[in-house]
Formats: structure tokens, C-alpha cells, sequence
């Protein structure tokens, strides 16, 4: 392969390497038009006339002001087909982008506060992954996650009524809004969730306030697999280090990064991956900050500069961190060896 390559043959090459996504929020995946159809399906008022007019009313510059908008689009979403139809949209979008394997973020609480059975949302969504692995080739696995601003009772409560279907998550998360929330809150929730057999992990989004205390109790105190974003890392050498000993994925989400931050962070990734910290490449709410998988690879190529040996370190970076059996990693770092080998 050469090492510089064309816009246009890097996009190529970008397009048809198989990938795996470990960062994605269902519900931030929620395209405008299909939150036009739910609603006229339902009955729910938007508040705006088109699907264009929904999307220019999307102006957020921070965690807080994106979280005011995620949350009130979500008021679509009511019944089973609902969930079943967002996750069938994201899943077909994923695979026609050569996404194989996901690993998908849903928020229970935001459903179950508004009277919608956490039932229903499991068995839409989890419907939704059983064809899409049956009729597209695409294999994915849901990982719960707690807002972290709600009382960590309610997260309990929900752990607690996701254990009937422990079969189908794979691990638990913690989103939303950060400021005043650190992981602590959720030590005694994520000691039960991991004693259950989840796998762990939580988001400490960039720039937050005391970043470095919440990654250092992800680390120590709640003992993480993963940290979701985690790009202030890079602040602390010693806890950069232990990243990279500890064999921690970080699921960075570079064009969510550039609306939320105002930084896609590709020197951020670029640090990460030359301290060998396990770094990967995510969507985060793709809906909303417009750009899947390869939109994101892209973006790091073109704005940051990344060719294709860099691309191919993250992608691999994420089937080595993603919680699959060690027979389906195999499988998939097979599938993207026998890929590169034909673009040699
Ligand atoms: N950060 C925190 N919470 C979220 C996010 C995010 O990027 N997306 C959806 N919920
Ligand atoms: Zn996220």
C-alpha cells in the first residue's frame, strides 16, 4: 500500500475496510425524517415543519445544549416498532458503510421516565439486531447505559430490570451530563453490574470539569474496561501510561468532537496512538453531528491529515478492544488482514 494516497483512493480504502463501531447512541441515531415519520405515526408534535428545519434548529456548542436536544427528539419513540425501526435504520446505514460488528449504546431511563416500558424498548431494539444479523451481516451487541445525572437508586433500579435480559447487553455505560456527576456516584451500581457479568464502561467526555479525577476513579475505583471519549487522558503521563499497560480502549468520536468541543482532536488521537494507548474511531450521535463511521475516518483524513497506516491502526484497534469472543476477534482481524492484503 502506498503511503500517500489519493483523496479519492483513500476514501475508497477507507470505505471498504471492515470496521467494528464501540461508540454509538441508538437514539442519537435517529434521523430527522424517521423522527418525522414516528411522529405522524404517533401523534407526537416536533414543533417543526420539515425534516431541514429540525436539523437547522441543531446549534449546539456544548455537552449540555446537544443533551437539551437528544433528549426532547427522543419523544418519538413509544412503542416496540419504534425502537425496532431506529435501530433496522442504524444498522442497515452501519453495514452499507462496511461497519460488521457494533457495539450500541441505549439509554433506558430516558424512555422509562417518560412511561415507556423498559420492555419495550429491549425487545424492539433487540428484534431489530436479530434480523439485521440474519438479513445484512451485521453482528451487534447492546451496552446499557445509566444517566448520570438521575440518582444512582435509579440507576440500581434499572440495572435491576435489565437482569431478565442479561442475554442480550453485553455491558453497562454511564452518559449525560457529566458536571457534578463523576463515576463515583455509580461505584456501588457498576460493583453489581459487574458481579452480574457486564462488562464496564463510562463516558468522560472532553473538557470536562475535574476530568482527570474521573478518569483516575474509572481507573481505580469502578476499575473500567473502557472510557468512552477520554481524550483529557493525554493531560496525565502517568495515567496515559497505565491506558496503555492496562490494554484500555478509548472510543473517540472525532466529528462529535468538532461540534462539541469545536476540535475533530486528531493530534489528540494521533498522541494516543503513539503512546500505544488502544484508541478507536466512533460516531457517538451520528443523526445529530451528521457523519457515521467513514465520514469520521474521512474527516481525520482530510482535516488531520491521517493516511492509510493510521486508519488502519484504528480500525484494528477496535475489533482488539471490542468485547467479542476471542474466536469472533480472530474472525473479524482475519477479515481485515485479508482486506489490506488485497490493497497491497
Ligand atoms: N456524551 C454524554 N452523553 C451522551 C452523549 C455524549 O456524547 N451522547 C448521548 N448521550
Ligand atoms: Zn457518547
Amino acid at each position: 500500500m502506498q503511503s500517500q494516497q489519493t483523496a479519492a483512493s483513500l476514501h475508497a480504502f477507507i470505505e471498504q475496510l471492515p470496521k467494528a463501531e464501540l461508540h454509538v447512541h441508538l437514539e442519537g441515531t435517529l434521523e430527522p425524517e424517521l423522527s418525522f415519520a414516528l411522529a405522524a405515526r404517533n401523534g407526537v408534535a416536533l414543533g417543526h415543519d420539515t425534516p431541514e428545519a429540525l436539523i437547522a434548529a441543531y446549534n449546539f456548542h456544548d455537552l449540555p445544549s446537544f443533551l437539551t436536544i437528544y433528549y426532547k427528539a427522543m419523544e418519538v419513540l413509544l412503542t416496540e416498532q419504534d425502537f425496532f425501526d431506529m435501530t433496522w435504520a442504524y444498522l442497515s446505514k452501519t453495514r452499507s458503510q462496511n461497519v460488521l460488528y457494533c457495539e450500541m449504546f441505549f439509554d433506558p431511563q430516558a424512555h422509562t421516565s417518560r412511561g415507556v416500558a423498559f420492555d419495550t424498548v429491549i425487545q424492539g431494539i433487540h428484534r431489530a439486531q436479530v434480523q439485521a444479523a440474519a438479513e445484512l451481516g451485521v453482528e451487534s451487541q447492546l451496552v446499557m447505559c445509566f444517566l448520570r445525572e438521575l440518582p444512582a437508586e435509579s440507576a440500581m433500579q434499572t440495572l435491576l430490570a435489565s437482569l431478565p435480559y442479561k442475554d442480550w447487553i453485553v455491558g453497562v455505560g454511564l452518559d449525560s451530563d457529566e458536571k457534578n456527576n463523576p463515576p463515583i456516584k455509580f461505584a456501588e451500581v457498576f460493583a453489581r453490574a459487574r458481579a452480574e457479568g457486564y462488562r464496564l464502561t463510562m463516558h468522560c467526555d472532553v473538557n470536562q470539569q475535574n476530568t482527570l479525577v474521573h478518569i483516575r476513579q474509572c481507573l481505580d475505583d469502578i476499575v473500567v474496561d473502557r472510557i468512552d471519549h477520554g481524550v483529557n487522558s493525554l493531560e496525565d503521563p502517568e495515567i496515559c501510561a497505565e491506558i496503555a499497560r492496562r490494554g484500555i480502549g478509548l472510543t473517540v468520536c472525532p466529528v462529535s468532537n468538532r461540534f462539541v468541543v469545536q476540535n475533530l482532536t486528531g493530534d489528540e488521537i494521533r498522541r494516543m496512538l503513539a503512546l500505544g494507548m488502544k484508541a478507536t474511531i466512533n460516531s457517538d450521535d451520528p443523526a445529530y453531528f451528521r457523519g457515521y463511521m467513514n465520514e469520521n475516518l474521512i474527516a481525520l483524513h482530510e482535516d488531520a491529515g491521517f493516511e492509510a497506516a493510521e486508519i488502519t491502526r484504528l480500525v484494528r484497534n477496535s475489533f482488539e478492544v471490542a468485547w467479542l469472543s476471542e474466536a469472533r476477534r480472530s474472525h473479524y482481524l482475519g477479515l481485515l488482514d485479508q482486506s489490506l492484503a488485497a490493497n497491497i
